[in-house]
């Protein structure tokens, strides 16, 4: 890869929470940044917000949507001219029982949290190609681990997680890295509607860290992985989790017998 200063990232689902963050650090970095989101006047404000206007462009696209992501692909060339990581953050959360869950909501997850990715990522492989270059998708523990409430969303993200192994063995050959996030719970938008107290305290008691991760740390990650620093690494998925996929049963009764 070339200079950092004309290095260029586009973050999916950027305009709040895990992308807004994974936005700001890569313009911190000295990347320039595209900000995409179904949530137009959100990812205006976001993109305002982070006031470097000629470093930033707002896109407004639904990842599920085959026309509005060819279009958003041709404004980010259009103004930067190149693409050296794409980021498959944008994804939504249904959590119901299994028996409750539509058929609509099931095919809406699917529309968002895998089609985007394997949308968002044809996409962007022409740029991606020119000089080489890494995508990382979010996929989540949810697809690691089968949890309640989280048939779809689940299924969902562990296709994601393979998807990204699809993708790393056959863009390899254009320089291109894939690699995923796997996010244990973090405190965003999304964690808020569908995690209440109880659940919150069901995490922190079967967390090592015990505590939910913050947006800053998952963004962290996810520069890394786009960053030569990560260079040789290609086809992982890596949990950024507090621990939460390592741990196995008893981890509150443990650590209170360690007390006494
Ligand atoms: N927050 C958590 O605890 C957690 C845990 C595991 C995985 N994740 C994953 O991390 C990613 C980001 O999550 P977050 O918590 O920041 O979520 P969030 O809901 O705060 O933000 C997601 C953003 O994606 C956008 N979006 C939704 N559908 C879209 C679409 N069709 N096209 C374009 N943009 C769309 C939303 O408008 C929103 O701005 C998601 O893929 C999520 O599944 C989050």
């Amino acid at each position: 890869m070339s200079e950092t200063r004309d290095r260029t990232a586009l973050v999916t689902g950027a305009a709040r929470g895990i992308g807004r963050a994974a936005a700001a650090l890569f313009l911190a970095e000295g990347w320039r940044v595209a900000l995409l989101d179904i949530d137009g006047p959100g990812v205006e404000a976001a993109t305002a917000r982070l006031d470097q206007p000629e470093r930033t462009l707002a896109v407004t696209a639904d990842v599920s949507d085959p026309a509005a992501v060819a279009a958003a692909m041709r404004r980010v060339a259009d103004r930067f001219g190149r693409l050296d990581a794409l980021v498959n953050n944008a994804g939504i959360a249904i959590f119901k029982p299994l028996t409750e869950t539509t058929f609509e909501d099931w095919s809406r997850v699917l529309a968002v949290n895998l089609s985007g990715p394997f949308l968002c990522t044809q996409a962007a492989i022409p740029l991606l190609a020119e000089r080489g270059g890494a995508i990382v998708n979010i996929t989540s523990i949810s697809g690691l681990r089968a949890s309640t409430l989280r048939t779809a969303y689940g299924t969902s993200k562990a296709a994601l997680a393979q998807l990204t192994k699809q993708q790393a063995v056959e863009l390899g050959q254009f320089g291109i890295r894939v690699n995923a996030v796997a996010p244990g719970p973090v405190d965003t938008a999304m964690a808020k509607a569908v995690h209440s107290p109880e659940i919150r305290a069901d995490y922190h008691d079967a967390m090592p860290l015990g505590r939910y991760g913050l947006e800053a740390e998952l963004a962290e990650a996810i520069v890394f992985l786009c960053s030569d620093r990560a260079a040789f690494v290609t086809g992982q998925q890596l949990a950024v989790d507090g621990g939460f996929e390592a741990t196995g049963i008893g981890l509150k009764t443990l650590r209170r017998e360690r007390r006494d």
